[in-house]
């Protein structure tokens, strides 16, 4: 049993406040995550939180985060946390939250004044060692603290993944793609996108769109550092890539 006054509503909300969404990485309350808060006269809590899609791979986590936050709240006792899902307006909503209302995505790194370096990983030829160092750039800079995301632009070849240990699959925000995060790096891969091994055989502009789609659809968050892993050559990739980011280096 818990001494003195209840816990208010209030300090609920403030604990709540410090919660990220693990894909997004700002506070559930900022993106209208949070449903319902019920203070009850035993002091325990009674939480309703808003999942983005009723198949969130989050979900586990984002319990977990709620109850631990409100749990630590001086006063509170047990704490429910139950989770309903947001319906296409509240979707809409919280796309335009972090996009802005415009009609078609636009690549955010293209942008005049985007603080985010994008660097490509090139070479002309194949297995020297350009997705290990990409891979490995990524997640020593993620180690000290920058936010990075890796494209893997190697879409005949896609390796990330695998060097990154994850198999997670991307959720999906209305048009937009949350990539999963591993060793502290955002990542997407078109293979996150087909089944097993499958090689892809790709035409330079389903390929180019694909690129842009990477580009503009995926919610990459406000990054330090993106860093593409390119397929070799001197092909349709890297054409794409300079057309798309005019700023890559
Ligand atoms: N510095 C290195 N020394 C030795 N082997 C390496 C080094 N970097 C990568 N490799 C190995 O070389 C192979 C190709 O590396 P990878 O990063 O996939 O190259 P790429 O992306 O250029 O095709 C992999 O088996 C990898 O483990
Ligand atoms: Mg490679």
């Amino acid at each position: 049993m818990t001494t003195g006054a209840l816990p208010t509503e209030s300090a609920v909300r403030a604990a709540l406040s410090k919660v990220d969404d693990p894909e997004i990485g700002k506070p559930i309350t900022d993106l209208g995550m949070v449903k319902s808060v019920a203070v009850n006269d035993d002091a325990s809590v009674d939480v309703t939180v808003y999942l983005t899609t009723s198949g969130c791979p989050m979900r586990t986590e984002i319990s977990g985060r709620v109850e631990r936050a409100i749990a630590d709240v001086p006063g509170v006792g047990t704490v429910r946390v139950d989770l309903d899902v947001m319906n296409d307006e509240q979707r809409t909503e919280l796309r335009k939250k972090l996009r802005g209302d415009k009609a078609e995505p636009v690549i955010p790194f293209a942008q005049p004044g985007s603080l985010t370096r994008v660097y490509a990983v090139a070479s002309g030829k194949g297995g020297v060692g350009k997705s290990s160092v990409t891979v490995n750039l990524a997640t020593a800079l993620a180690e000290r603290g920058l936010s990075v995301g890796v494209l893997d632009a190697d879409i005949y070849g896609h390796s990330v993944p695998r060097m990154l240990g994850s198999d997670a699959k991307p959720t999906q925000v209305e048009r937009m793609i949350m990539p999963p995060i591993s060793h502290g790096v955002r990542f997407i891969s078109i293979g996150q996108f087909t089944d097993g091994n499958t090689p892809v055989t790709w035409r330079g502009p389903m390929l180019h769109r694909a690129l842009q789609q990477f580009l503009a659809d995926v919610y990459w968050g406000d990054l330090d550092i993106l860093l593409l892993d390119l397929p070799p050559g001197t092909g349709d990739v890297a054409i794409s890539i300079a057309q798309l980011i005019p700023g890559a280096e």
